[in-house]
């Protein structure tokens, strides 16, 4: 006889759809960012606190329901991929870091860098990156520019600290040494790296013309 297991939702519906809107604001100044348009600016601390309100507030709803399994199909996909995927990896990494007993401080820093580890995506054709076949070998090399491109962004526009824009630069290495930008290996890469770079496998992808998490 089938037993019906039901888990709880991850984090509260309202507090996700806060999340998607303050992720894709970030989205949007990326995107403006990589277009030379220097308007963005001025509200690119707001958008950069609403994150940081956001972290604080998924910290404290995840420790409210005291969560010790997930159903990964509750990790929700919503039309806009670049931004639910940020989502999802975000929600997934406060879930795990809060599961290893990290600090408050630390889980905010590592859940921001997941948060927002792939907004350099924003920076890339989205002919290249929405085709449908096989990309090419140039393609796939600006493909996996992201990772720099966020790094870059979030370096440059954010008062952040260190370990939040390393875990985003290094979200796709690794533990072989086969990964990108600096092919790091085991423990040269960053704790909050590893993390991101496990929940990038176990939530929805894209659908693009890369095989594997991006
Ligand atoms: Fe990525």
């Amino acid at each position: 006889m089938t037993r019906m297991l039901l888990l709880p939702h991850i984090v509260d519906d309202e507090l996700r759809v806060e999340a998607f809107k303050a992720v894709k604001k970030v989205c949007i100044h990326a995107y403006r960012y990589s277009k030379n348009d220097k308007q963005y600016a001025a509200s690119v601390d707001k958008s950069y606190q609403n994150i940081k309100q956001l972290s604080a507030k998924l910290i404290l709803d995840l420790k409210s329901r005291k969560i010790d399994r997930i159903n990964l199909i509750d990790l929700k996909i919503f039309e806009d991929y670049i931004v639910s995927h940020n989502v999802n990896v975000g929600v997934l990494s406060f879930f795990i870091g809060l599961s290893m007993g990290l600090s408050t401080i630390e889980l905010q820093r590592l859940g921001i860098a997941a948060l927002l580890h792939d907004v350099g995506k924003m920076f890339i054709d989205p002919k290249v990156l929405n085709k449908a076949g096989k990309l090419t070998d140039e393609e796939h090399k600006l493909v996996n520019m992201h990772s720099s491109y966020s790094y870059r962004y979030i370096k440059e526009s954010y008062h952040i600290h260190t370990s939040t824009y390393l875990g985003i630069l290094y979200h796709h290495e690794k533990i072989v040494g086969t990964g990108y930008p600096k092919g790091k290996s085991g423990n040269d890469i960053p704790l909050h790296s590893r993390i991101i770079s496990i929940c990038d496998v176990l939530t929805p992808q894209p659908p693009t013309g890369l095989t594997g998490p991006l």
